[in-house]
């Protein structure tokens, strides 16, 4: 298990990760105007491409991740620009690990599963009208030695949120470095 829930692993990749971020999601890049302005909160953040790219468009954000070395990456790209960032460390596995992270406009989960209970608990962190927004390899993605199927988002994951949410946009991507899904729901 290495694309979720290693910390050993992540911590010892973000190492070894070059001087500057990486590029921002595509799907974030090219859907950012179905945001709501104002903050947003970013799971699994890593070391802050996501994050980076919607404090330059004027969002106020926190990332959580259980990497530290993720954090502290996030921490220097930040200050380079002297943008102002709210990181906290967080093990996504532990059960109510979100339960007092506040409420925010949006929610970003960018190549990371939440679990079904942890999607689910959404509706009370995400304000009126605002964004859910998940994106990550769906569930035509080809499984290998790091990704497993539990890694990969399903349909289904998004069951429970039909009363709360509803799904404004879907999008399906199959390229040579695999199968992608963008769900974006809107609060009611
Ligand atoms: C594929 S990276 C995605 C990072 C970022 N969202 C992006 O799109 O660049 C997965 C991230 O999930 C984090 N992660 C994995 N398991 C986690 C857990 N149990 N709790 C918190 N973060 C976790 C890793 O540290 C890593 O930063």
């Amino acid at each position: 298990m290495e694309y979720m829930g290693n910390k050993e692993y992540w911590d010892s990749k973000f190492a070894v990760r070059g001087d500057n971020p990486l590029q921002p999601e595509k799907s974030l890049l090219e859907n950012i105007s179905c945001l709501k302005n104002g903050s947003i909160l970013d799971i699994a953040c890593g070391d802050g491409r996501n994050t980076l790219f919607l404090l330059e468009n004027g969002f106020q954000v926190t990332g959580v991740d259980f990497s530290s070395k993720a954090l502290e990456r996030l921490k220097i790209f930040a200050d380079r620009k002297n943008y102002s960032v709210n990181t906290k460390l967080i093990d996504l596995s532990i059960p109510n690990s979100l339960n007092d992270i506040g409420i925010f406009d949006n929610v970003l989960v960018n190549h990371y599963r939440l679990s079904r209970k942890q999607l689910g608990s959404m509706e009370n962190h995400i304000t009126d009208n605002g964004i859910l927004f998940v994106c990550g390899f769906g569930q035509h993605h080809k499984i290998d030695s790091k990704i497993r199927k539990e890694d990969l988002i399903q349909p289904a994951d998004f069951e429970q949120l039909k009363r709360s949410f509803e799904l404004i946009k879907n999008i399906e991507n199959a390229d040579d470095r695999g199968f992608f899904v963008t769900y974006i729901f809107r609060k009611k």
